[in-house]
């Protein structure tokens, strides 16, 4: 039964008492403060048309990157920190599990990830019995140089696409004309390079429009920055994709609010949760 603080369905008697969770709300998006494994619980099941997760990479622990030319230490957060391969898996397969759980039949879930834990994420979901889709490859243009000069630069992120379920029909909601028609009349391919600002769109090959995606514009930062910030253009892509117009989108690990952004500017419903004040406030200033 959905209750008044909420634009999802909730638990009758939930073990988390959501509504005194609420940071805020509006009529079409709500964003809860606190642990999302918690707060999970007390959504009914099978509420969610779309879950887009940005979990935690575990990439805060002691190394260096380059910004803006200049060696800085990795430290997004401490939510970003390894607490070794064991605990990190335990984790990435319980929050798995309660997205499962509140996903719909007909519903997707799209996990973003490097490599520092995508195979991770992979592994729990075949364990827990999700259908892999599709993983798409984002390529950043713009990605930073690597430091080291002992690797390739990474300039990919994996983004695992999945319905909660593996056995019988394919029930999943896929808009397959509508992401041809974007790619110029041909099948849209599992390698996306948004567009470049300003960058006119190439034909290569008879193959399909190539589009270039970097991280996000200066623009997307006008309220402020989360370290971990990831573009519009990105999230409106799996919106579209997936999503009819008043589906309902989850996104557990919400930070600046991107997905918010994205689902409400076509015309879907939203539902963040995450534990940190200030990126709330950010998220909130975002959705306006
Ligand atoms: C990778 S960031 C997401 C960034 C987001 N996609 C954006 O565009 O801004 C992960 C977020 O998850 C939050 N977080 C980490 N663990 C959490 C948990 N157990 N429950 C709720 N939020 C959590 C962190 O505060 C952080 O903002």
């Amino acid at each position: 039964m959905s209750s008044s603080h909420s634009v999802a369905r909730t638990r009758a008697n939930p073990s988390t008492d959501l509504a005194s969770h609420v940071y805020a709300r509006s009529r079409d998006w709500v964003l809860y403060r606190g642990d999302s494994l918690a707060l999970l619980e007390s959504f009914e099941e099978h509420t969610f048309d779309l879950i887009f997760a940005d979990p935690p990479y575990f990439l805060s622990n002691g190394g260096f990157t380059c910004q803006g030319g200049k060696r800085v230490p990795v430290k997004k957060g401490d939510w970003d920190t390894s607490k070794g391969i064991e605990d990190d898996h335990a984790f990435t397969t319980a929050w798995l599990k309660a997205c499962q759980r509140v996903l719909k039949p007909t519903g997707t879930i799209w996990v973003s990830g490097t490599q520092h834990v995508i195979f991770n994420v992979g592994f729990a979901m075949q364990k827990l019995g999700f259908k892999l889709l599709n993983t798409v490859s984002w390529y950043k243009p713009n990605a930073s140089p690597n430091l080291a000069c002992r690797y390739f630069t990474h300039s990919t992120e994996i983004i695992i696409w999945a319905s909660p379920g593996s056995k019988g029909k394919l029930q999943h909601t896929f808009n397959y004309q509508d992401m041809k028609a974007e790619n110029g009349g041909k099948q849209m391919r599992d390698v996306w390079a948004l567009p470049r600002p300003g960058e006119e769109e190439i034909d290569t090959e008879g193959q399909g429009r190539i589009w270039t995606m970097t991280t996000p514009k200066p623009s997307e930062k006008v309220h402020g920055k989360h370290p971990t910030q990831k573009p519009i253009a990105l999230l409106e892509r799996i919106v579209e994709a997936c999503t009819e117009e008043d589906a309902l989108v989850l996104d557990p690990f919400c930070g600046s609010g991107t997905t918010g952004v994205a689902a409400t500017s076509k015309g879907r419903r939203f539902v963040g949760i995450d534990m940190n004040d200030e990126y709330l406030a950010l998220t909130k200033k975002r959705l306006g």
